[in-house]
C-alpha cells in the first residue's frame, strides 16, 4: 500500500521518481507528490488524483524542475485523511526545509502530534505521517546530523513505517528506514536507489540490498552505508535482482490484465519447474523442511491468507485433506488473529500471500509461530517479510504481477498446493501411487489446456457483451469449484463495480433464490464429476425462477442446451485438477466486462495491491 521512490545521482531526479512511481502505480493511486531539492531548496509538487496528475504538473515546470538530481516520491493509498493535495506526500515541518515520504501507519501518531504541537509544530494535513516529517526536523535541530536525527525519531514512533527523508541543509543525501514495511536499496554508478518494492528501481539497477527491520541507510550518489538502531554500521549484503524490466510491459496487451492472464500457461510450467519433473518422479519440495516424521504426524494444518489468495487456501484445503486425510481449516487472516485459537507445535500453519506484505496474514503467521507451530509460507515474494516468518517455504514463480487483480498469482498458488498436497501424500503414503502419477501428468499437460482457452476466446466475449448491463451476479458451484465461483465473483465485483457474489450452488435454496428473476444471471460452474448432476438440478431450480442461466462445463452434453442459454464450453480435465482451468474463463469474463463497462481494468477504484494495514 502506498509505494516510495528516491534518487540521488547525476540524472533528472523527477523523472527517474515519475518513472518508479509509474510502477508502483499499482500500490495506491490517489495521490502522489515528489520532493526535489532545486538550487539548494526543498520544494514539493503534489497531485490528487492519478499519477498522469502530478506528470502535468511537472511538464509544466519542467525547465525549473529538471535542475534537480535528488529527491523522493509517493503514491498514496489513503488510511488517514482523504485523499487530497494536503494530505499527499511528501510531508514537511514547520520550517519546510525537510521532507518525509512514509508507508504504513503511525499508531501512537495522536500522542506524538500533541506533543509536537505543544514544541510549536503546526499541522497541515489529516495524516499520521506528518508528526514523522515534525519528529525528524526537531531532533534534526538538536543533532544537526540527519540520519541520527531519523534514529532518534524511529525509537519514539510506534507501528509501521518505511519512510525516507531529505533536507536541504545536508545537500546530496537520503535517509531512509523500515519496520515492518518493505524497503530496499537499489545500486548504481554514481547514482542510488530507495523503494518500497523493486519495480521502483528494476529499471534502472539489479544490484539490490533488503533492509531489515530498523536498519538505517544514508545514501548520497557514491556512498551507501547502513547502520542499526543502536548505531552499529552493518554490512552491505548486495544482491542481484532475479526481476527482468519487461515484466512492467504491457508487451501489446491493452491491460496488464489480460497479459497476466495470458501468461498462466507458463506461469504453470514456471511453478512445476525443478519440483514437479515427469509423472513418475516424487515431487521435490526443496524449501520445505518441516521433518518427514512430523510431517507424518501432523494432526491438524490452518491455512490463513486474505482475498484471493483465501480462495487458493479453500482448493488447498480440499486437496490436503482429500490426498493426506490430515484436517485442514481455512481462516481469513484478519478473523484468525482475533481469536482464541486451536494452534499448537503439532499445527503446521500455511500463510498464503502473493505480495508477502499482508498485514494480517503477516500477524496471523506470528501468532501461530509463538505457539511453536511450524510456519509454512506460499508467496510469489520469497524476499517479502511474510516469508522472513517461515520455516518452510513454496516460491510461486509467477513474476511481478502488476494489475490489482489478482490472476497469475492465483494460478501459481493453486499450482502449489497440488503440489504440496502431492509432496505430503507422497511422505505420508497416503494415496495410491498411479492416482499420483495420473494427477502429475494432468498437471505437466495443463498449460496446454490453458491455451485452448486462451486462444477461443469468443464464446467468453460474446457473453460478457450480454451481460456487461447487468446489475447484479451470481456464480454458483459446488465441492472443489465451490473457491472456483467465489474467485470469478471477486474478480467480477473488484474490475467491474457490479455486485457479484459466489455461493455454494446447494445453498441457493436457502435463501438467495429469493432474489431470482430475469435480471439475475447466474453462472455455474458445471465440471464433471461426483456433484455434476447435483449442480444440474440446482441450476435446474434456478431457471424455473427466470435466471439468466450461463454455464461453464467440460460437458458436451446436449440437454445443457436448454437449460442455459450461454454455455462457456472448456477442454476435459479431471474433477480434482478442474478449478485450475475453470479459473481461466471467468477471469476473462470479468476482465471483458470491465473493459466494455470503461472500467479502470488494473487500477480498481479504492483498492491496492498490497494491503499492508489491517
Ligand atoms: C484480489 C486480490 C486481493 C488479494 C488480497 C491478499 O484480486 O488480489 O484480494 O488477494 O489482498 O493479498 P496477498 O495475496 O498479497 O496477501
Amino acid at each position: 500500500m502506498c509505494g516510495i521512490v528516491g534518487y540521488i545521482g547525476s540524472n533528472t531526479a523527477a523523472d527517474i521518481l515519475l518513472e518508479g512511481l509509474t510502477n508502483l502505480e499499482y500500490r495506491g493511486y490517489d495521490s502522489s507528490g515528489i520532493a526535489l531539492n532545486i538550487d539548494g531548496k526543498v520544494q514539493l509538487f503534489k497531485a490528487q488524483g492519478k499519477l498522469q496528475n502530478l506528470k502535468n504538473i511537472v511538464q509544466n515546470n519542467y525547465a525549473e524542475i529538471s535542475k534537480s538530481k535528488i529527491g523522493i516520491g509517493h503514491i498514496r493509498w489513503a488510511t488517514h485523511g482523504v485523499p487530497s493535495i494536503e494530505n499527499a506526500h511528501p510531508h514537511t515541518c514547520n520550517c519546510g526545509r525537510l521532507a518525509v515520504v512514509h508507508n504504513g501507519i503511525i499508531e501512537n501518531f495522536k500522542e506524538l502530534k500533541v506533543k509536537l504541537e505543544a514544541q510549536g509544530c503546526t499541522f497541515r494535513s489529516q495524516t499520521d505521517t506528518e508528526t514523522i516529517a515534525h519528529l525528524v526536523a526537531s531532533k534534526f535541530a538538536q543533532t544537526k546530523d540527519l540520519t541520527e536525527a531519523v534514529r532518534l525519531a524511529t525509537k519514539e514512533i510506534e507501528g509501521a513505517y518505511a519512510i525516507a527523508v531529505i533536507h536541504q541543509d545536508v545537500e546530496g543525501t537520503i535517509v531512509a528506514t523500515r519496520r515492518n514495511a518493505p524497503l530496499v536499496i537499489g545500486f548504481g554508478e554514481g547514482e542510488n536507489f530507495v523503494g518500497s518494492d523493486i519495480p521502483a528501481l528494476i529499471q534502472y539497477t539489479k544490484k539490490a540490498m533488503y533492509l531489515d527491520d530498523n536498519q538505517i541507510v544514508t545514501m548520497t550518489a557514491d556512498s551507501v552505508k547502513v547502520i542499526d538502531s543502536d548505531n552499529n554500521p552493518v554490512a552491505l549484503k548486495i544482491e542481484n535482482l532475479p526481476w527482468e524490466p519487461v515484466a512492467l510491459s504491457k508487451m501489446g496487451y491493452k491491460h496488464f490484465m489480460l497479459k497476466e492472464i495470458h501468461e498462466q500457461p507458463d506461469i504453470v510450467r514456471n511453478v512445476l519447474t525443478g519440483k514437479l519433473s515427469t509423472s513418475d518422479e516424487p515431487v521435490i519440495l526443496k524449501e520445505v523442511t518441516l521433518d518427514r516424521e512430523k510431517l507424518k504426524d501432523l494432526s491438524r494444518i490452518q491455512i490463513v491468507a486474505c482475498g484471493t489468495s483465501l480462495h487458493a487456501a479453500m482448493i488447498g484445503k480440499y486437496i490436503i485433506e482429500d490426498f493426506c486425510g490430515v484436517p485442514v481449516d481455512v481462516e481469513p487472516s484478519s478473523e484468525y488473529i482475533y481469536r482464541k485459537t486451536i494452534t499448537d507445535e503439532n499445527t503446521l500453519v500455511i500463510g498464503v500471500s502473493q505480495s508477502g506484505e499482508t498485514a494480517d496474514t503477516i500477524t496471523a503467521v506470528r501468532q501461530a509461530k509463538k505457539k511453536g507451530s511450524h510456519i509454512l509460507i506460499v508467496t510469489n515474494r520469497p524476499d517479502s517479510t511474510m516469508a522472513r516468518e517461515a520455516d518452510s517455504l513454496v516460491p510461486v514463480n509467477a513474476g511481478i504481477e502488476v494489475s490489482v487483480a489478482a490472476t497469475k498469482s492465483y494460478m501459481a498458488q493453486v499450482i502449489s498446493f497440488y503440489l504440496l498436497a502431492i509432496y505430503m501424500a507422497e511422505v505420508k503414503n497416503s494415496m495410491p501411487k498411479e492416482e499420483l502419477t495420473d494427477l502429475k501428468h494432468e498437471l505437466v499437460i495443463l498449460p496446454q489446456k490453458i491455451e485452448k482457452i486462451l486462444t477461443n476466446k469468443d464464446e467468453i466475449q460474446k457473453c460478457a457483451r450480454k451481460f456487461s448491463s447487468f446489475k447484479d451476479f451470481i456464480f454458483v458451484a459446488r465441492g472443489i469449484n465451490f473457491p472456483t465461483a467465489l474467485e470469478g465473483a471477486l474478480k467480477l465485483k473488484e474490475i467491474s463495480y457490479i455486485n457479484a457474489t459466489g455461493y455454494s450452488a446447494g445453498e441457493l435454496k436457502h435463501g438467495p433464490i429469493a432474489m431470482l428473476d430475469d435480471s439475475m444471471p447466474v453462472l455455474a460452474v458445471l465440471m464433471k464429476g461426483k456433484v455434476y448432476d447435483k449442480i444440474l438440478s440446482n441450476a435446474e431450480e434456478a431457471k424455473a425462477r427466470n435466471a439468466r442461466m450461463i454455464a461453464l462445463t467440460d460437458s458436451e452434453d446436449e440437454k445443457l442446451e436448454e437449460l442455459f442459454e450461454n454455455i462457456i464450453r472448456i477442454p476435459e480435465i479431471s474433477e480434482i485438477l478442474s478449478p485450475a482451468l475453470a479459473i481461466v474463463p471467468l477471469q476473462l469474463l470479468a476482465y471483458y466486462i470491465a473493459e466494455f463497462l470503461g472500467k479502470d481494468v488494473d487500477q480498481p477504484r479504492n483498492l491496492a495491491k498490497s494491503v499492508t494495514v489491517e
